[in-house]
């Protein structure tokens, strides 16, 4: 017989749990000045031992347990998804999960040319990939790693072939940096039925030195290209959406803003993050996870594991978005690499 429908936990904000966000590695091919700056993301740095990386039954397993809680949605992240290998194996565990109604991933979209097609084979939905300029100058600076543009565009139109569209692309915005590239590529990406996502500059991590003064809002975004081609305002899809959404007035399709650091939207956040090593964080910004590795390998039934989810979700107060000041700044937060955005 099956076991009765469990009742849904809430946080202590009356928050349900919605989503899934789990990184599969810290590791990375490019090194973003915002998020793998160079300087700290050298030679000798000291990424995750493999044994100490859940492996694909784990977070299969741990997956499962969390749609129990009311998970409908999972995302794959990183550092970047594609340099873990066999992903494809993971995500055929993670389509066969019952409860699973969607299944995407983010990449710097470098690898996904090669995977697309077993990506898609293996029952992926959707991505979503990065791009934070369309000329190559303005983005080998941003990715310090020498990959041009048409890299990533050939891994787009592969995803779109295999049937993961519609693609959603993200681009970080930073001041001083790409700010002159916010109109270009929305030129490149109307009418083309693809997603054009902007993301104001966050201060996850310690590496990348954030400055306030190097974020660049929502309100500057919209306004750049508004002036050029007028946006109108559109219904969120559903509650709990990060971005906002506009829509060209011309028919030219849609764009996304995701004002994290000027206009927060923690009241509605039902997201919690899986890091590769298996902590569970239920905020972007936390300081410090919770370990479900241990309890996985220490024996745990499937019933301890998900009471202990419970707990850990009901005990959730996070709004650091919301508080952020001066005094948050100098927490010690994880970084975006760990922990997949
Ligand atoms: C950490 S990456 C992981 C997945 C993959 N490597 C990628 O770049 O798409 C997830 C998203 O976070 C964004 N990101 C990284 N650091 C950020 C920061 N400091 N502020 C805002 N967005 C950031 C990236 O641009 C990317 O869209
Ligand atoms: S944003 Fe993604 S691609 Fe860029 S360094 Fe971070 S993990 Fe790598």
């Amino acid at each position: 017989m099956l076991d009765p429908l469990p009742t849904l936990p809430v946080d202590t904000r009356g928050r349900p749990i919605h989503d899934l966000r789990i990184s599969v590695t810290d590791r990375c091919n490019l090194r973003c000045v915002y998020c793998m700056p160079r300087e700290a993301y050298g030679r000798d740095h000291a990424f995750l031992p493999r044994a100490e990386l859940l492996t694909f039954e784990e977070i299969a397993r741990l997956a499962g347990i969390f749609t129990r809680l009311g998970v409908e949605k999972v995302r794959l992240t990183g550092g970047e998804p594609l340099v873990r290998r066999d992903l494809p194996v993971l995500v055929a565990l993670l389509a066969a999960v019952p409860g699973i109604r969607d299944l995407t991933l983010t990449t710097n979209g470098v690898l996904l040319a090669d995977q697309a097609d077993a990506l898609a084979a293996a029952g992926l939905r959707r991505v979503t990939v990065s791009l934070d300029a369309d000329d190559d100058d303005t983005f080998m600076r941003m990715n310090d790693s020498g990959v041009p543009v048409a890299r990533v565009l050939a891994g787009i139109e592969a995803a779109e072939a295999a049937g993961l569209g519609p693609i959603k692309i993200n681009m970080v915005v930073k001041q001083g940096w790409n700010e002159h590239a916010v109109l270009p590529m929305a030129r490149r990406f109307r009418g083309t039925g693809r997603v054009l996502r902007f993301i104001e500059y966050m201060d996850v991590g310690h590496t990348n030195g954030w400055r306030l003064d190097e974020v660049v809002t929502a309100d500057e975004i919209l306004s750049t290209i508004d002036a050029e081609y007028p946006l109108e305002p559109m219904p969120p899809t559903h509650a709990g959406e990060v971005a906002e959404r506009y829509r060209y007035t011309d028919g030219a399709g849609e764009i996304g803003i995701i004002a994290s650091v000027s206009r927060p939207f923690c009241g509605d956040c039902s997201r919690a993050r899986l890091s590769a090593d298996g902590q569970l964080y239920t905020c972007l910004f936390a300081t410090a996870g919770h370990d479900l590795r241990a309890l996985l390998r220490g024996g745990a039934t499937d019933a301890e594991v998900d009471a202990d989810l419970r707990r850990a979700w009901g005990a959730r107060t996070d709004r650091y978005s919301e508080l952020r000041s001066a005094a948050t700044l100098d927490l010690p937060k994880v970084e975006m690499s760990y922990i997949g955005g």
